[in-house]
């Protein structure tokens, strides 16, 4: 049970204070009736609505985000736009953080959410969580790089990786490399070691997530229930 009015600055969306104006103005309903008393209890699983718009519920928040180019995956940065700033104000104020990152210039699907540990348990060098990679590269891949790939490269630096797959897609300059693993630059950075230099990058899967194809460059969506309990169950 919680006030009304903390119900609904929780969401992030109001202060307590607009909240409460909310409430006296008659916005604000629970399960139906309307409830003009901000300090009225209401359970966890009432169904509070404004303006007749149903909020979300006060458990954490899941996000699928098309990350563009040029943006930081970050919650701030002195100088640089953050993934945040594609967000509507009332999720950039909810605490949310990026589940893991893609590089500035990496494109794709990238997991938004205020769950500390899932987010934790997904990054876990001990989960494997898979990541798929569409890239491109400048030169022409071939089956060198995939059984290179498949062995566990080591890098210039000395760092070895884990088995990765690589699929050469038909035109040569580009492939699909599934890592079980997520070092820092990785992609690029085994591709540097083959002499064949990423040119463009874009995250497709991140564990059994895959970057919804009808969710255009720099849109957002929230996760559905079902895949929400696929990456609970990972
Ligand atoms: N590997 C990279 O090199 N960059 C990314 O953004 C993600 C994986």
């Amino acid at each position: 049970m919680d006030r009304l009015d903390k119900r609904l600055a929780g969401t992030g969306r109001w202060s307590r204070k607009e909240a409460r104006e909310l409430i006296k103005a008659g916005r604000v309903s629970v399960s139906g009736a309307v409830y003009r008393s901000p300090e009225e209890k209401v359970s966890d699983d009432a169904l509070v609505s404004v303006d007749g718009q149903a909020l979300d519920g006060p458990g954490p928040v899941y996000i699928m985000l098309h990350k563009p180019a040029g943006l930081v995956s970050a919650t701030e940065d002195p100088r640089e736009e953050t993934v945040l700033s594609l967000l509507p104000p009332e999720y950039q104020r909810r605490g949310l953080f990026p589940a893991g990152r893609l590089d500035k210039d990496t494109e794709g699907l990238l997991l938004l959410t205020d769950d500390g540990p899932l987010a934790h348990r997904l990054l876990s060098p001990r989960h494997h969580v898979d990541k798929v990679y569409y890239l491109e590269v400048a030169g022409v891949l071939d089956a060198s790089d995939v059984q290179a790939a498949r062995e566990g490269m080591v890098l210039a630096d000395g760092l070895q990786c884990l088995p990765a797959e690589l699929e050469v897609l038909p035109d040569g300059r580009s492939g699909l490399i599934t890592l079980h693993e997520g070092k820092y630059h990785q992609v690029k950075r085994m591709l540097a070691a083959r002499g064949k230099p990423v040119t463009y990058l874009k995250r497709i899967r991140f564990g059994s997530l895959e970057l919804d194809p009808n969710l255009p460059k720099g849109s957002w969506r929230l996760l559905s229930p079902e895949e929400t309990a696929l990456l609970q169950n990972q």
